[in-house]
């Protein structure tokens, strides 16, 4: 038997390592990605090698992360709960399908990652992992083993000489925490009560709003087919984009978000979440829309935007209903080209201008000064009362709203 395991290189993916080997006799292949988490994933190796693995995969996928998945997300102005931005579940997506292309490469026939039977990540990997190889075996040692507090972890890195970063483990985070270059996440410890404040120095990427400079930052965001392409007139990759929007956002306190979420397993928690690129991403974007786009076909988007967050949220990324969403999505960008200016201050993201070749306003209709013949005022006084057609009809039969 072999398995693929999503390793981190951190204590608990470690554990697992050891624990696949001797629970299930199997051989590990560890799969370590760079989704622009912000930490080495080199080490990993000589991690995984200790631990006897032979085969060891990693990649660096932020380019593909950005391009293929981030980005796909944020033409949608995809929001889950009227909050969230989905750092963490766009994320998981990916890393099924390069579990999967791994165990067919490999000639793996199991599965393994350290989600908790209790989250969402579960789902997400393992709907994936169905969906992309159907008759896949997936392990998931958090729902099996007894390892569940941090002692009995240490004591079973002990007794199986799995090396422990012990000065590393004592300063470890005591948060649950998930990285890439669209967020981090915190949750647990002191999150675990709604009502308690987030403390100052958990957050890493941003500082406070009263923290960020007294000088607004202005730049200038190019989109090209509903995607950021260029920071000031500089092109750049998607990852770059957004790794330079993290930075420039992060410095003005943007991003910071504390909320409760209803998890797909049924319960509400806790999270606070850093999003400093997507924050400003998803304004720019919606300005660069209001001048492009359609009427009716910004409103449908819209309709359809928290269905797509909950398609993304519940894990459903490689299902037919989130082929058909992007494909709708997808045709309503072609002509969201353009620039959005944006005033970055103190935690808001402020738009100041938006102009693009295929922008449907129309200034001569629109002017509070003489049009010279463009619009025509009598036209809607018809429009109106055809409109009123069928409330003056209840009115007249005695449906009044004033005495109800
Ligand atoms: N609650 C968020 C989500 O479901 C974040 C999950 C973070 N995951 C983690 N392994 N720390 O998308
Ligand atoms: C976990 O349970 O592994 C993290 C939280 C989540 O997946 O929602």
């Amino acid at each position: 038997k072999k398995v693929v395991l999503a390793y981190s290189g951190g204590l608990d993916t470690s554990v697992i390592v050891k624990w696949l080997q001797e629970e299930y006799q199997c051989e590990v292949v560890t799969f370590t990605a760079d989704l622009g988490q912000g930490e080495e994933v080199e080490p990993a190796r000589a991690k995984a090698q200790a631990l006897g693995v032979k085969e060891i995969f990693i990649e660096d996928l932020r380019e593909e992360f950005v391009r293929d998945f981030v980005f796909p997300m944020f033409r949608a102005n995809t929001v889950y709960e009227g909050e969230y931005l989905l750092g963490t579940s766009i994320a998981r997506p990916l890393i099924a399908k390069r579990l999967i292309e791994i165990a067919n490469e490999t000639g793996a026939d199991a599965i393994s990652h350290g989600a908790t039977g209790k989250g969402n990540d579960q789902v997400r990997f393992e709907l994936g992992a169905y969906a992309l190889k159907p008759g896949v075996q997936v392990i998931a040692p958090w729902r099996e083993w007894d390892l569940t507090s941090r002692e009995t972890l240490m004591a079973y890195c002990e007794k199986h000489d799995i090396p422990v970063d012990f000065s590393k483990a004592k300063k470890k985070s005591p948060y649950s925490m998930d990285a890439n270059l669209l967020h981090i996440s915190y949750e647990g410890d002191l999150l675990e009560d709604p009502w308690t404040s987030a403390e100052e120095d958990m957050w890493r990427w941003s500082v406070s709003p009263e923290q960020a400079p007294d000088e607004a930052t202005i730049i200038e965001l190019g989109f090209e087919k509903g995607d950021a392409v260029s920071i000031n007139g500089e092109k750049m990759s998607p990852a770059t984009i957004l790794e330079t929007l993290n930075k420039i956002g992060g410095a003005n306190g943007i991003g910071r978000d504390d909320l409760v979420e209803n998890r797909f397993v049924g319960m509400k928690s806790r999270g606070c979440y850093e999003t400093p690129g997507g924050t400003i991403l998803l304004k720019a974007h919606r300005a660069m829309e209001s001048i492009t786009l359609d009427r009716e076909a910004a409103h449908l988007k819209d309709e359809i935007m928290p269905k797509y967050a909950k398609v993304i949220y519940n894990g459903f990324w490689w299902s037919e209903e989130r082929r058909m969403l992007q494909a709708l999505i997808d045709a309503s960008q072609e002509f969201v080209t353009g620039t959005v200016r944006l005033k970055l201050y103190k935690g808001n993201v402020i738009v100041e201008g938006r102009e693009s070749p295929y922008s449907l306003f129309d200034s001569t209709i629109a002017t509070f000064e003489d049009d010279a013949g463009a619009y025509d005022q009598k036209d809607a006084a018809g429009f109106i009362k055809l409109n009123a057609l069928r409330m003056r009809i209840a009115a007249q039969k005695g449906r009044t709203f004033l005495d109800r």
